[in-house]
């Protein structure tokens, strides 16, 4: 077996309110004025800013966002809607994302040059899209090409993850995913490939290959940035269908099996509805599983007088309960909290951001470069052409 050391890749913990890291998801720079959250006036702040721009500005928010941010989106969504709708506004001069760094890179991708993105807070990023840095990711890849797979691996990236990552996809024949249309990226590379390199969620990836596509967990190997020669033999490589990325959302990877268990105990008749971030035995317990859009869509569509225990984000799971009172909502896990990145926008920073652009200021513009946006686009486009989307288990 041949053993690559990994190149180990810094990831800087910055303080609060302390400097930037442009090539991480990580910053915390807010220049300026942050009005006080205890600002009475925050909410008519923002709707004075919002109406002042009018049509020059689209505010984009993911589902995972604050209720006082929300009330403040022209359209909400998962994070392949999203992306679509950011590209369907050509006209929008600034394009407000309320989600984290890593979509508003996208929508910075998919839209015009004449279109400037902006993240309200650069600390907004995701632990997730940290997991797979682009220097792991191409020592990975020799490592493939040393154990003489690389050639029919097609590497498709969950749209969480950072641009240079999707270019990386691109560049190699591979696609993006979100968690709508996984199994179909899928698909698609096994018709181009003979393996797929899963990054950088190995929960999704396993979810959507085991129960979507019928392949075992025997098929499926995890690739390690953090272990010698990623934790793999050059057999494993071989043998596996799957390559799953050693990467997992901190809020979905928190679900567990018990929870399952407990909350059916608690509420009898009770439908567990999961999104595919979460574990495998999460999955395998749960009656329904699929993406943001589709929970919601799920939830909206049930009976009255029906319960469910709903394990996704917090504040969309508030947000459900509070929208549907004739049906039963609760969180699934007593000890999962907040994504604390997704909660990092909140409404004075979208104040600041608002006002900031009112002012012919453009604060937190998110940029990828031209080369990584290229090959980026390339990934993407090929994930935008995939036939429909659907439940990972319905
Ligand atoms: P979707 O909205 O695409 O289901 O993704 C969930 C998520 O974790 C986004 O960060
Ligand atoms: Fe990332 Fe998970 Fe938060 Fe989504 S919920 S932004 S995947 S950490």
């Amino acid at each position: 077996m041949t053993v690559t050391q990994t190149q180990s890749t810094p990831v800087p913990l910055l303080l609060l309110g302390r400097g930037a890291d442009p090539q991480s998801e990580r910053g915390v720079e807010c220049p300026g004025d942050l009005p006080a959250a205890s600002d009475p006036d925050l909410v008519e702040r923002a709707r004075k800013a919002r109406a002042t721009l009018g049509d020059r500005v689209f505010v984009l928010g993911h589902h995972y966002q604050r209720d006082e941010v929300i009330q403040f989106a022209d359209v909400t969504g998962d994070s392949f809607k999203l992306a679509r709708d950011a590209a369907a506004r050509p006209e929008a001069e600034y394009i407000v994302f309320c989600g984290v760094h890593f979509m508003a890179e996208s929508a910075d991708i998919l839209t015009g040059g004449h279109q400037q993105v902006v993240l309200p807070d650069l600390a907004a990023g995701c632990s997730m899209a940290d997991m797979a840095r682009i220097l792991q990711v191409e020592d990975a890849w020799t490592r493939l090409e040393e154990a003489g797979v690389a050639a029919g691996t097609v590497p498709i990236t969950y749209m969480n993850s950072s641009a240079d990552i999707k270019a990386f996809c691109g560049r190699n024949g591979g696609a993006v995913c979100t968690s709508s249309n996984a199994r179909q990226a899928l698909e698609w590379a096994f018709a181009q490939g003979e393996k797929v390199l899963f990054l950088p969620d190995q929960h999704l990836g396993r979810n959507t290959a085991v129960l979507q596509l019928g392949l075992s967990l025997d098929d499926c190997v995890v690739v390690d940035p953090h272990k010698p020669g990623f934790g793999v033999t050059d057999d494993e490589l071989r043998a596996a269908k799957i390559l799953l990325w050693k990467g997992h959302c901190s809020v979905h990877g928190r679900f567990t099996a018990e929870s399952v268990a407990d909350v059916r105990a608690r509420i009898p008749g009770v439908n567990v509805l999961v999104h595919p971030e979460c574990q495998h035995e999460v999955v395998l317990g749960a009656d329904y599983v699929g993406s943001t859009e589709y929970i919601i869509k799920t939830i909206a569509a049930a009976p009255a007088g029906s319960a469910w225990a709903v394990g996704t984000e917090l504040n969309l799971v508030k947000r459900l309960a509070a929208e549907h009172p004739d049906k039963t909502v609760v969180f699934l896990e007593k000890t999962v909290c907040f994504c604390a990145t997704m909660n990092r926008i909140d409404l004075p920073h979208l104040v600041w951001a608002l006002e900031n652009l009112v002012e012919g200021r453009v604060v937190n513009r998110i940029e990828v470069d031209d080369d990584t946006a290229h090959w980026a686009r390339v990934a993407l486009d090929r994930m935008l052409a995939l036939p429909g989307s659907g439940a990972v288990k319905a």
